[in-house]
């Protein structure tokens, strides 16, 4: 029960930028640029200062669960010590310290990146959700409605959901802290999803999970502990990537040898990206196979899916709504393509690959995206009601 125990007793007093009194709950997050700085203001207000490292402030209720300590434990101060706990720079750019599995970066240039792919999905879908959401979150007397959000990101879809939804409590849980102070009904909680869920048992009606697959050790096992998580009735929202790459035709364009006539750049990335990701241990496949799991399983009724086409570029005709609106998508998807081939760099040095050969292959993969080159990207939508007879855990 660590997170919601907390939260009565810890999220509250949050009265400053630089106080993280919370429970695993962070109102701003380090910036890039602030992380090789040494910073003694930054604390519970515990120290005086001047080079002495501030005190931080642990309570381990962890202790008494059943399963490895969070990376941050329950009541926590984040002091300089504590960033560079969280945070480690690999090739330039900031990941996270704890999860062996997840290897892109967590930094400023990513959390802008995921801004404007949330932005491109609500372009493309206009709202933040696909399937039966408001009828799960409809406002019901004296019936409180909670929000989970797995691998939140930079907490712009847990932050805009605590707005549509006023009446529901919204927490997201990430690797990394984010940047912006969330509203009173949304709260952002800094742990590894691969460690369990237990804590969450029974406290949540509506379950989100984007495009977290790379970094999800057994997502089939994330099933079980996710329909524990939902009290009966309430909904799971997958949206992931299919990490194959789809020619203009909308069909498959396999990693051609760069001598090959239909040899592009950006499927070699993704199947090299692909193969980082499963050597440490992350999912590239959860997209393809969540309607069959879900279907399975002993606690989901009412699979449903659809599939979200992303455009590369922008080579719609302009003259009606829809292809304004795809050659919107299309911009955003371009922009997003770039900073995210950019960001695989610490990811594939990591899975052993030649520093030559991974720079060409970022260099030319967005040397293509800038070219213009047509192709799709293929994002499953998948979701599930919990079944109305099953416990909560
Ligand atoms: C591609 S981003 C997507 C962020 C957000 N869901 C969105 O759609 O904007 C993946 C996020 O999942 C988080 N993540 C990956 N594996 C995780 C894990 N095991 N536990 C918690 N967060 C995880 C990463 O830190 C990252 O912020």
């Amino acid at each position: 029960m660590r997170a919601s125990e907390s939260d009565t007793t810890s999220i509250t007093g949050r009265t400053e930028a630089t106080d993280f009194t919370t429970s695993q709950t962070f109102s701003t997050a380090p910036t890039a640029s602030q992380f090789g700085v040494p910073n003694n203001n930054v604390g519970d207000g515990t120290t005086d200062g001047e080079g002495e490292e501030p005190v931080v402030n642990i309570d381990l209720h962890d202790s008494d669960i059943d399963r490895p300590p969070s990376p941050a434990p329950s009541i926590y101060s984040l002091t300089h010590s504590l960033r560079e706990d969280l945070f480690t720079l690999a090739h330039g750019r900031y990941v996270n310290n704890h999860s062996e599995v997840y290897h892109l970066p967590a930094d400023e240039e990513e959390i802008d990146r995921l801004d404007v792919q949330h932005f491109m999905f609500k372009t493309l879908i206009g709202r933040n959700y696909v399937g039966p959401v408001q009828d799960v979150l409809r406002e019901e007397e004296g019936v409180q409605k909670d929000i989970l959000d797995l691998g939140c990101g930079s907490a712009v879809w847990a932050v805009e959901m605590a707005q549509e939804f006023p009446h529901c409590n919204v927490v997201g849980v990430d690797l990394a802290p984010i940047q912006t102070e969330p509203p009173p009904n949304c709260r952002i909680e800094v742990d590894d999803i691969n460690l369990g869920l237990d804590h969450f048992y029974g406290c949540f009606d509506f379950v989100h999970a984007r495009l977290i697959a790379s970094g999800i050790k057994d997502y089939y096992g994330l099933l079980d502990e996710i329909s524990k998580t939902l009290r009966p009735g309430g909904m799971f929202l997958s949206v992931d990537w299919d990490f194959r790459v789809m020619d203009w035709n909308k069909t498959l364009l396999p990693a051609f040898p760069r001598n090959h006539p239909r040899h592009a750049w950006f499927p070699c990335f993704s199947r090299a990206v692909g193969m980082a990701i499963r050597a440490r241990m992350g999912n590239i496949d959860a997209a393809v196979l969540l309607p069959r799991w879900l279907k399975g399983h002993r606690s989901f009724e009412e699979v449903d899916s659809c599939d979200l086409w992303i455009p590369s570029g922008d080579w719609f005709p302009n003259d009606t709504k829809d292809g304004l609106k795809m050659n919107a998508v299309g911009r955003l998807m371009k922009r997003d393509t770039k900073a995210f081939v950019s960001a695989g760099r610490p990811l594939l040095l990591s899975s052993g690959l030649p520093e030559a050969e991974v720079d060409e292959l970022i260099a030319e993969t967005i040397k293509e995206v800038d070219l213009g080159r047509r192709w799709w990207v293929r994002v499953s939508a998948t979701w599930a009601r919990k079944k109305a007879g099953t416990p909560a855990a």
